[in-house]
């Protein structure tokens, strides 16, 4: 390449992920929930790479026709000579970064060239008639493409201050560039940069690893037999070889190799043959109230719109009292085994078995939120929903009706009688309106209709335990297969707001790099189950010292049965059920005081320390100084399991020196339910009760506590 020396003070960052701005799973909500961390420290200097969908682009992407950097003009002029199709604009996001999203089916006529270049440069097989791995060869090379042209540009651009990258960097030097990609999706380019010798820094980040995701799914005993798998012929059979070939491929070319979680790290030693260099753990943009009890709010009026979908779906069985009603739910992409769904199934018959045992009051309606393959919404589903809105408008009718007699009466000074005030065609429009609440069949478990609806595996386990919605049953199951949205007739909540308005979110995954669910659950106060074999379970256990204190429930999935497991899952929702309002009041404020921990303002160093290595890496000459030695590295972690304390060759070694201590507040033997209710009576009457934060403190106080008493997060984070 050119002559043009590299300047390392003001580097550019490409992130290059399938899910930008294209929502599939938790990818996106890495990618964007980071995006206002990562534009505050490179502003202009930040750009993300994906695939252009145009069904939704258009809605996320605010076309930019003439970039301000000369290098990004010419570059995307010369793809557009050359027939490829993209839009380049800016993300409607927080921080609105730079986005440019290659339309893969404009350049599909060279797929057949690629594929063989890719077979003769990098010995990569891919068959015929596998769509997604043709999709991320096709854009693996458009994406090289783009950053071998960019750099190119970078050589010939003159010195023009017309933009904030060009601004930093006289026309004498190329700023650095650092390509970092997410999964296997977005790693054929990293292949080709490094097939190529382009002077780009790269980090290859993988949020799971394709074998670990397939034995799990079915009936491996995956953790304890990791370092023995033959893991060609696994691929091989599973027909993923040509899949796990870019993968292996993508984390040995980069300078430096990532993954989500500790557990997921290990796993990718032994899977795909390289240590990685460091976690960087995912975190979340957290929103913080002004008003300490906003959450709380949000999360009665969110119950009360759940409430209401409940009227309408148990309609003619509504026998259950809404104020003993607890919300639980699980969500997520549809793995069967891998999200837990089937313990999750299998917990609810026995907590259903315990709840009708001690003829508790508490009804429990638990949700399982994932997308399936379906026709449409059912009609007895759509109809509960129509019979309740009609007996509401009905209701509201005659409401009015009363209200005019009594204002016809009044007006004319006369005290109306009671029973004059409901009429007779009052009496028969209810009358109508409550015969059509019958119904002849349950309340369904499903609210679509399934394209296979036999064969489906959760509505198959529903059926063995025989979770039917039957009046008796203290656990209901609804299985909505398809992700909540504003627009939906029937839940018409978004996601975050009905997880807002649940008690308890429910994530017994058996494999889970990181597991963003229970994490959402964390910053929004609603406390929740997830298992130690989950990325996110293990860092919150290394972190605190008893995480259920904080409604952090960790199920061992890692040393116990599946019998035990399922108990101990079951025996956790049961005495969540036995909690009273005040306790689950003051339990989503601890939980809530944890978002911190969350934060990408804290977990985005992770980030920043990983850039700055594959930096170090690629030009080690820039940046030797006694300042920038070799030991940078050891102090973030990466080429050094001694210093950060981890023992990889043994899963129940993940830990560190010092964690988050008990919550001040937390009782130190159980309460009375009855005493709690007494002092919530008390607390009503004086007016207390509703902020039910008494024991609140202010978050930062929080972390600079962990500071004080040196508590050192995942790589080192707190220092
Ligand atoms: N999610 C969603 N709508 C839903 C249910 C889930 O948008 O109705 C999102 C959720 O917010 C989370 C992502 O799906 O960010 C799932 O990510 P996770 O890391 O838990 O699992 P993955 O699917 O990546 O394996
Ligand atoms: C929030 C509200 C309270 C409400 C409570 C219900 O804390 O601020 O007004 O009473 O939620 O809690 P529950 O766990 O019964 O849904
Ligand atoms: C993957 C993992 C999930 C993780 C997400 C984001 O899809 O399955 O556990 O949270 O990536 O890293």
């Amino acid at each position: 390449m050119g002559d043009k020396p590299v300047d390392i003070s003001k580097p550019l960052l490409f992130e290059v992920a399938w899910e930008v701005a294209n929502k599939v799973g938790g990818i996106y909500t890495v990618i964007k929930s980071k995006a206002p961390v990562t534009c505050n420290e490179y502003g202009e200097r930040y750009c993300l790479i994906g695939p252009l969908s145009y069904k939704t682009a258009p809605m996320e992407v605010e076309a930019v026709t003439k970039p301000q950097s000369e290098a990004m003009r010419n570059t995307l002029d010369n793809l557009t000579q050359r027939g490829i199709k993209f839009l380049y604009g800016r993300w409607l996001i927080e921080g609105a970064p730079h986005v440019l999203l290659l339309d893969v089916s404009s350049a599909n006529h060279r797929m057949n060239e690629w594929k063989s270049d890719l077979w003769n440069t990098a010995g990569i097989p891919s068959p015929p008639g596998d769509k997604e791995t043709n999709e991320a060869i096709v854009f693996g090379y458009l994406v090289a493409w783009f950053l071998g042209e960019f750099m190119h540009q970078q050589q010939h651009v003159q010195s023009l201050p017309q933009s904030e990258v060009d601004e930093h960097h006289p026309a004498s030097t190329r700023p650095a560039i650092i390509a970092h990609f997410h999964e296997w999706l977005a790693g054929v380019a990293l292949v080709l940069l490094r097939n190529r010798g382009l002077d780009i820094a790269t980090i290859f980040t993988t949020h799971a690893t394709l074998l670990g995701r397939y034995l799990c799914a079915g009936d491996v005993d995956f953790y304890n037999n990791l370092k023995y798998f033959d893991v060609d012929a696994e691929a091989g059979q599973r027909g993923i070889y040509h899949r796990y070939c870019i993968e292996r491929a993508a984390t040995h070319c980069a300078d430096v190799f990532t993954t989500v979680s500790h557990i997921t790290a290990y796993e990718a030693e032994w899977l795909l043959k390289r240590k990685p260099d460091g976690v960087t753990p995912n975190g979340l943009n957290v929103v913080k109230f002004s008003a300490l009890h906003e959450f709380q709010n949000l999360h009665a009026k969110a119950k009360e719109k759940i409430h209401e979908f409940t009227r309408g779906h148990f309609y003619g069985y509504n026998d259950f009292d809404l104020d003993n009603t607890l919300y639980f739910f699980t969500a997520g992409r549809y793995e069967f085994r891998n999200k837990g769904v089937d313990m999750f199934i299998e917990s609810m018959a026995r907590l259903n078995a315990q709840l009708k045992h001690i003829n508790s009051p508490i009804t429990v309606v638990a949700f399982i939120i994932m997308p399936a393959t379906t026709h449409s919404f059912t009609v007895d589903a759509l109809k509960g929903q129509a019979v309740m809105k009609q007996l509401k408008e009905s209701v509201a009718e005659i409401q009015n009706s009363i209200g005019n007699r009594i204002f016809e009466n009044a007006a004319r000074g006369k005290i109306p009688e009671s029973t004059s005030l409901v009429s007779d065609q009052d009496f028969v429009l209810l009358k109508r309106r409550i015969f059509a609440l019958k119904r002849d069949s349950l309340p369904p478990v499903v609210t679509h209709n399934m394209a296979d609806d036999a064969a489906d595996p959760i509505l198959s386990r529903i059926r063995d335990v025989k979770l039917f919605n039957a009046p008796e049953d203290r656990v209901k199951m609804i299985f909505h297969p398809e992700f909540l949205s504003s627009n939906n007739p029937l839940l018409g909540l978004d996601y975050e707001e009905f997880l807002r308005g649940c008690h308890l979110g429910v994530f017994p995954s058996y494999y889970e790099p990181w597991g963003y669910t229970p994490a959402e659950c964390t910053v929004m106060g609603v406390p929740s189950i997830t298992t130690n074999l989950s990325g996110f379970g293990c860092f919150m256990d290394e972190m605190i010292s008893h995480p259920s204190d904080y409604g952090i429930y960790i199920v061992d999935r890692r040393l116990k049965s599946v019998e035990e497991s399922c108990q101990q899952l079951a025996d956790c929702m049961m005495e969540f059920c036995q909690k009273s309002r005040r306790q689950r009041i003051n339990q989503r404020n601890r939980t809530e005081r944890l978002s911190d921990l969350l934060d990408w303002k804290r977990m985005g160093l992770e980030y920043v320390k990983a850039r700055w290595v594959a930096i170090r890496r690629k030009w080690p000459q820039l940046v030797a100084s006694p300042n920038h030695s070799g030991a940078d590295e050891l102090q973030y972690g990466y080429e050094s399991d001694a210093a950060s304390g981890l023992q990889r060759d043994d899963l129940t070694n993940l830990k560190y020196h010092q964690k988050v201590p008990r919550p001040q507040s937390a009782p130190g033997s159980p309460r009375s339910r009855e005493r709690d209710e007494i002092e919530e009576e008390q607390d009503r009457a004086t007016g207390l009760f509703e902020s039910g934060d008494g024991e609140r403190f202010d978050a930062a106080e929080l972390i600079e506590g962990l500071k004080a008493l040196g508590v050192k997060g995942t790589s080192e984070s707190y220092v």
